[in-house]
């Protein structure tokens, strides 16, 4: 057995308190989001996102957030992928985002919608003419020969679109998440961390601390 039982550090950067946190989970994200932002990580807007499949088994993978406002968090992804099949039109997700650096995490639960198509239509277009491709080229999560096959299928549809806008694929587009329960947790000394947990209450938002 490795034994890893004297890995360890205390957390101490700071303290998440109900008084002084925000009114709406949004605007706590916001705050942390951008100080978390202003560290300079390589890829602040990484998450993980969390979908359970047919027979209850849950996934995760990382993913990139693509924005963000009152109405809820928005990624985008080929709607045929595990993930797509998972969620299909009205699904359950889970987002996770941590941030070792500032001792904090977040996790994000709602229900997902997919995005109006000129919704996704508008951040497609705005992507690197090669990324475009590539949605064309991958059929993601599903098996392929090797490495030589994937190159040929994005050789196949550069030559396909040549001169001419890239479209968007029918199977590619944009989630959202619509949250029904944000949490907040700040790592705090001798393993008594903050946590607090915002959860929908018709138009409300009601908010409580937790046990850590
Ligand atoms: C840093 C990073 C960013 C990623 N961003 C995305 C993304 O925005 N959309 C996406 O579909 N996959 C993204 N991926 C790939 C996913 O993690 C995953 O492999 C892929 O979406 C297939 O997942 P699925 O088979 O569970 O559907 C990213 C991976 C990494 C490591």
């Amino acid at each position: 057995m490795v034994d890893l039982w004297d890995v360890r550090r205390e957390y101490t950067q700071g303290r998440l308190d109900e008084a002084t946190a925000a009114a709406d989970p949004l605007t706590q994200f916001h705050a942390w989001f951008e100080d978390y932002r202003a560290s300079d990580p390589l890829e602040p807007n990484i998450m993980t996102v969390a979908t359970v499949d047919a027979q209850g088994q849950p996934w995760q993978r990382v993913l990139l957030l693509k924005a963000y406002d009152p109405q809820g968090f928005v990624f985008f992804t080929n709607y045929d992928s595990h993930k797509g099949q998972h969620l299909g039109d009205d699904g359950l997700a889970c987002l996770h985002f941590f941030w070792l650096e500032k001792e904090r995490q977040v996790q994000i639960q709602g229900r997902v919608e997919k995005l109006p198509r000129s919704d996704s239509e508008q951040y497609f277009h705005s992507r690197p003419r090669d990324s475009q491709l590539g949605a064309w080229a991958s059929q993601q999560s599903r098996p392929i020969a090797d490495r030589a096959a994937l190159e040929q299928s994005f050789e196949a549809v550069r030559e396909r679109f040549e001169g001419q806008q890239v479209p968007l694929p029918d199977y590619w587009g944009g989630y959202r998440v619509r949250p029904q329960r944000m949490e907040f947790w700040q790592g705090g000394a001798h393993r008594l961390h903050d946590r607090l947990e915002y959860v929908q209450n018709g138009e409300q938002w009601v908010k409580q601390r937790l046990n850590p």
